[in-house]
């Protein structure tokens, strides 16, 4: 093994870290989807929960939340920010041994997310379910990855900083400001703390961190990604430099703005409600700036994604993120929410963002990614790339298609009235009637979950391949 390691260490840059991210990315996204999988599985046969308090709906949900986006969609994130910081300022990371403790500390981090959250060890506070153990943990290790991010730009070769880097940049300090400000809480034994923040403040507070998670951790990260892989798999330059800036500033300064629309018709002031809802709206141009730019990015270039299943990766996943943050705007519209708003609507709309946009750009990037980490001139099959590409997208197409039926149809049911005021449904009826939408949306996610399978293996032969060269060919970004 330390041979193959050797063999692999670039003259120039660190790959290893990047690489040791790169291999963890699709572990964790084994791991996660898996019991996506196994929600999605109890949601149509409760009996799967087997009666075992570590197996119940509740303690594997904030499970499957926190490996799919944290582990993940972090891994993935550091992976390709280390690569792309390094590539872009043509200057190797300015620590390896804090390179080293980033990857070590944010599995450790992930390890102790998967044995504290079956054990009902919890803040409650959706995506920020960790206790403040792990979340001082977090601290650490996210202001160490910022030391090396942002002292690697510092040292660069090149007089400018790639756009990709800005997204990464604002993801990284955004999400610390996030995570400090959200966890504040006094301690009151190891593994049980209270939020300095009570009632409506507190659900201001964590819902201005709940959507900027997406924004920011969901959203400006995967745009950096976007940024860097396609126009290298297309081998064309950003449509527009131009576009790129004020899609950037506009996005940043908007996002922060629109979390009350978590928190329609609470107890939340109204204007609060209403700023929220228009700001989200306001959302629509920039996101769809950065969706425009990149799919332009492949004008005079459409010809390749005939070919290139890579590239169709990357390019479906800009049209999801384009159909979700459509999406968004129209569900913060108040009138909208009222029918949305607890039904599996927004179970649908998470996981078009989730699967079609931050897991298919992730996956286009790796694939772009793995081959140069490892020292090949390409994957080791490219046929099963483009199976692996179908399944996630009927994977994905199966899973927020059924959840549209099943969240309209709950929606509708809940607000039927009969002519003497009483409801026309009862709960259960509504229940009974999304049955045939939980098994399509298992359907779909198995697909999805067995692209991943197809994945790991296709990375498991590239790496076993025989070596292309020793030594991985420096070239500049
Ligand atoms: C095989 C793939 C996947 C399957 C089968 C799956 C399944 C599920 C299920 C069954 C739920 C619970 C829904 C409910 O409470 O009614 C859920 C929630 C969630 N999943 Fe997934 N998931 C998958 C992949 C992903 C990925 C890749 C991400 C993120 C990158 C993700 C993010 C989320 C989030 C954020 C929630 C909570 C949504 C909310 O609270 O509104 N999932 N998923
Ligand atoms: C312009 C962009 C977007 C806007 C305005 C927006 C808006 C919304 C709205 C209104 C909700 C429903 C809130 C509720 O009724 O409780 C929601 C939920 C959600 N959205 Fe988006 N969305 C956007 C993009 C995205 C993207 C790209 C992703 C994922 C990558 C995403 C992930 C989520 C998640 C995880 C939730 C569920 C939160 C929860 O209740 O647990 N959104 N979004």
């Amino acid at each position: 093994m330390s041979e193959l390691n050797s063999a692999l260490e670039h003259p120039q840059y660190n790959y290893k870290v990047v690489r040791q991210f790169a291999v963890m990315t699709v572990v964790w996204g084994i791991v996660g989807m898996l019991v996506g999988v196994l929600l999605a599985a109890q949601l149509v046969w409760p009996v799967l929960n087997f009666d075992t308090p570590w197996l119940s709906f509740g303690r594997l949900r904030p499970l499957h939340t926190n490996a799919v986006i944290f582990a993940f969609g972090g891994c993935a994130l550091f992976s390709t920010s280390l690569f792309v910081v390094q590539r872009t300022c043509q200057a190797r990371l300015i620590s390896d041994k804090l390179a080293a403790f980033v990857f070590w500390g944010w599995q450790l981090v992930i390890v102790a997310a998967v044995i504290t959250l079956p054990m009902g060890l919890t803040t409650s506070k959706e995506y920020a379910e960790l206790e403040w153990p792990i979340d001082i943990l977090i601290t650490v290790v996210w202001v160490m990855y910022a030391i090396l991010f942002f002292g690697t730009i510092m040292k660069r070769k090149t007089s400018h900083i790639y756009v990709a880097n800005w997204f990464f940049g604002a993801f990284i300090i955004t999400v610390a400001v996030l995570h400090i400000i959200n966890s504040l809480a006094v301690p009151v034994g190891m593994f049980k703390s209270y939020s300095i923040y009570a009632g409506t403040v507190d659900a201001m507070v964590q819902w201005w961190y709940g959507h900027n998670a997406v924004g920011f951790f969901l959203t400006a990260g995967f745009l950096g990604i976007m940024y860097y892989f396609v126009p290298k798999q297309a081998g064309r330059p950003v449509y527009s430099y131009r576009l790129s800036i004020v899609h950037f500033w506009a996005l940043i300064a908007v996002y922060i703005w629109a979390g009350p629309h978590h928190l329609h018709y609470t107890a939340l002031p109204d204007w609060a409600q209403s700023l929220g809802m228009i700001m989200s709206l306001i959302l629509l141009a920039p996101s769809w700036g950065g969706m425009i730019n990149g799919m332009m990015t492949l004008s005079g270039a459409w010809d390749k994604l005939r070919t290139d299943p890579i590239l169709r990766f990357l390019v479906v996943s800009l049209s999801f993120y384009g159909m979700s943050t459509f999406e968004g705007p129209m569900m913060s519209i108040k009138t909208v929410n009222a029918l949305s708003h607890y039904t599996d609507w927004t179970i649908g709309h998470v996981h078009s963002g989730a699967l079609g946009w931050v897991a298919m750009v992730s996956i286009g990037a790796l694939y772009h990614l793995l081959p140069i980490l490892f020292a090949k001139q390409q994957m080791y099959s490219i046929p099963l790339i483009n199976v692996h590409f179908w399944m996630s997208t009927i994977g994905t197409v199966l899973y927020i298609a059924s959840m549209w039926v099943n969240g309209i149809l709950q929606g509708l049911m809940w607000r039927a009235y009969n002519q003497d005021g009483t409801l026309t449904y009862s709960f259960v009826e509504s229940v009974e009637a999304s049955y045939s939408g939980y098994l399509v949306r298992l359907i779909g996610g198995l697909i999805f979950f067995a692209g991943m399978l197809v994945m790991a293996y296709n990375l498991w032969m590239t790496a076993r391949q025989p070596q292309d060269r020793s030594q991985p060919v420096p070239s500049a970004a």
